[in-house]
């Protein structure tokens, strides 16, 4: 009989004849293909089946060291000032490092390029490798950290019952396959994490996974779940212990208290993975699908004018500043027992949802995020306080709940609508790099007679600290300026201004629609990007109130992080080199042959409070901390009324 089915089988595969003796190795990419969720393990098996490989490496260590070249904050990280000086890191000494050492596969490499970048915890400086952030681990049982009877603690999310459904059935099928009662934790007090007490479980991962936020506090609420909204609808994420971003445990066990017990019990709560990368059957499949560049890889030329389609180009290019969060690629709804009862006020269908409470005396905006329709936001702004006005609203409370940003202009928009536009330039001073490619870049720019419309470079982009607009001609790096920090001097740009007020199209009112002492902020501090441009223009200008929800208790934490002033893509600063036409310079970073993205912050916004100072390293702690409570944490309506009684006495 063996030998029978052995000749059949060299029939049938020819190839294996003269390897008899070697027993094929089973596809670990195969065997969880078109699966929505798997067993950690066995996605980690598929993402490491690809073994290390050297050129590689080479590609892209050359191509991220390119781009720090670019990095506004490299020499702030020698040293890290106090309360951020946990952000500290020699960021040549770490490219060296990973450089030289010997990772066993292609995972463990992107891996440590992943978390050098990461524990740089500035969101807008990260190495993202597509292949390797293909699944989202997802526990049944998030976490929060709530006030009950005076005392905070961790707990596992009282509305996980209503939660965990929304991930899908096949989600909650796999529980039920294996007989794991997760119903039965929900609001259960958690004691200890993987045996360590709950909140030093919070710190590590806060120190070790969260990144984005320079301030650990800020990534200590990063680690919990919490409500907000993705795209336009509201949400609820998990957090970085409930959904890391890579399958690399295959549990966590708690030391926890369920609900009506008084007994301490052991549980180990399995995770699953979730799929979000491009379907695939086999290895092969899975490297073409997720991992080789593909044509959305790298820049272009976008002086050609197939490239000038591709970008959607004519349509003027807008600065961003952004996080990228892997959760949302399979976001879940706020349960809806949690979502606002009110009815939503004019200007609600986008990213911003506004609502006026039942005292009638305080119109809500909870901006979501500063992405979307450039437009849309305006008029809904507009229309929102609008109606508040003719409500006869006369207090403002904003929610900046996991505000990821977006367009810079629309940050610097809601800035001047609040504050009036006789306040002038809405935004902060600013500048890039001019270490001697973007010398080059800028100068072959100028020589080419371009302009905003195909570069961030060109100067026309920018106004002079007049506020006056700077011709396309005009070459501010010429000279550069010296900026010395940590010991290290490097050349910066001239300083310059953003020119958004060019791009809005809903006209502000020229004096405050409301009192400015009857605004206030409200939000967890997760407020990244445009948004922590946003709230330091109405802190630092306005002295605008701020409360803060959650955190460690005792922890000092800031009101916001990633407050950087325009992040740049890699495509974004790739195709800035080949439209200049410099990717031929020996300066230029490589290509990248792995579909993968290095991103980083490209400009400084200077403190309007001291002008040598990034707003990003300018410790401000918002006026008022609170506690979430089980009533609050999820049901953003229960937080307003709270948040009204406390602030609008
Ligand atoms: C390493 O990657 C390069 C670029 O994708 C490829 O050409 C080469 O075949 C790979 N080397 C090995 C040993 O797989
Ligand atoms: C990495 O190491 C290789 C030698 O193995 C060297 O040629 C290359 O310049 C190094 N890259 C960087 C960015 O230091
Ligand atoms: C990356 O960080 C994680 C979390 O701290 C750690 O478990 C893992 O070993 C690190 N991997 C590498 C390659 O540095
Ligand atoms: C806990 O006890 C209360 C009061 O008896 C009951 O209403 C509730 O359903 C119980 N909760 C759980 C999760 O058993
Ligand atoms: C709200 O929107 C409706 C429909 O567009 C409009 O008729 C109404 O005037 C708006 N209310 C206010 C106060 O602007
Ligand atoms: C603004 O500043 C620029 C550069 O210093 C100068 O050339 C220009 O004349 C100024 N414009 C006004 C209106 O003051």
């Amino acid at each position: 009989m063996l030998a029978t089915s052995l000749v059949a089988l060299a029939v049938l595969v020819p190839a294996l004849t003269n390897a008899a003796a070697v027993v094929p190795r089973a596809d670990p990419c195969a065997a969880i293909a078109n699966q929505a969720f798997s067993v950690p393990s066995k996605a980690l098996a598929c993402l490491k089946s690809f073994p290390f490989n050297e050129t590689l490496r080479q590609n892209v260590i050359a191509n991220i060291a390119g781009v720090f070249d670019f990095y506004t904050f490299e020499d702030f990280y020698l040293d890290s000032p106090p309360p951020f000086q946990e952000s500290t890191a020699n960021i040549r000494a770490e490219i060296a490092r990973i450089n030289t050492t010997k990772f066993e596969t292609d995972y463990d490499f992107n891996r440590a390029v992943y978390n050098f970048t990461t524990k740089l915890n500035d969101g807008h400086t990260r190495w993202f490798p597509n292949c390797y952030t293909s699944f989202q681990n997802l526990l049944p049982a998030p976490v929060v950290t709530l006030e009950e009877n005076g005392v905070q603690s961790v707990f596992v999310a009282p509305d996980s019952t209503d939660l965990i459904p929304l991930v899908g059935t096949e989600f909650t099928d796999f529980f039920e396959s294996i007989g794991f009662d997760w119903q039965r934790l929900a609001g259960a007090r958690v004691l200890e994490i993987a045996g360590m007490d709950a909140y030093s479980y919070a710190d590590l991962i806060a120190s070790t996974e969260s990144g984005n936020y320079l301030d650990h506090g800020v990534r200590v609420n990063s680690v919990f779940s919490s409500y907000r909204i993705v795209d336009t609808d509201f949400s609820q994420r998990f957090g970085d212990i409930g959904g890391p971003a890579f399958p690399d445990r295959d549990s966590l066990t708690f030391k926890l208290i369920p609900v009506n017990s008084t007994k301490a019990e052991v549980v180990t709560v399995p995770y699953l993975a979730d799929y979000l990368g491009a379907p695939f059957t086999d290895q092969a499949s899975f490297w073409t699908a997720n991992c080789a560049a593909n044509d959305e890889t790298n820049g272009v030329d976008l002086k050609a004018a197939e490239n000038q389609r591709k970008r959607q180009l004519p349509r003027r290019k807008m600065a961003r500043a952004s996080i990228i969060d892997i959760a949302p690629s399979n976001a879940v709804g706020l349960p809806s027992p949690f979502l606002p009862t009110l009815p939503p006020a004019n200007g609600s269908t986008g990213v911003i949802k506004s609502f006026i409470l039942p005292s009638k005396k305080t119109g809500v905006m909870f901006v979501g995020s500063f992405e979307g329709d450039f437009n849309q936001f305006q008029t809904d702004t507009d229309a929102a306080i609008k109606q508040f006005q003719a409500s006869g609203v006369t207090h403002l409370l904003i929610d900046l709940t996991n505000n990821g940003g977006g367009f810079v202009c629309l940050g610097q928009f809601l800035h001047q609508y609040l504050a009036g536009s006789s306040i002038g330039n809405p935004g902060f001073q600013s500048i890039n790099r001019a270490n001697p490619l973007a010398q080059k870049i800028l100068a072959a720019d100028i020589a080419l007679g371009l302009n905003e419309d195909l570069t961030f470079y060109t100067a026309d982009n920018w106004a002079f600290l007049n506020n006056t607009e700077e011709p396309a001609s005009h070459n501010y790096n010429n000279p550069s300026v010296p900026f010395k920090v940590n010991g290290v001097t490097s050349q910066n740009s001239q300083r310059f201004l953003d020119t958004c007020a060019l791009e809005f199209i809903v006209e502000t009112p020229t004096t405050p629609p409301f009192n400015l002492n009857n605004v206030a902020i409200v939000g967890n501090a997760n407020c990244a990007s445009t948004c922590a441009m946003f709230s330091t223009l109405m802190f630092e200008r306005h002295n605008t109130k701020v409360a803060i929800f959650g955190g460690k208790p005792g922890l000092q934490m800031e009101y916001k992080g990633m407050a950087g002033n325009q992040v740049l893509e890699w495509t974004d600063l790739d195709d800035e080199i080949k439209t200049a036409g410099v990717d031929s310079d020996p300066l230029a970073p490589p290509d990248l042959l792995v579909n993968s993205n290095m991103r980083h912050n490209w400009r400084t916004a200077w403190s309007f409070f001291n002008e040598n100072i990034p707003i990003a390293y300018k410790s401000e702690l918002p006026q008022f901390r609170f506690a979430y409570t089980k009533d609050t944490y999820n049901n953003p309506q229960n937080l307003w009324t709270f948040a009204e009684q406390q602030l609008f006495k």
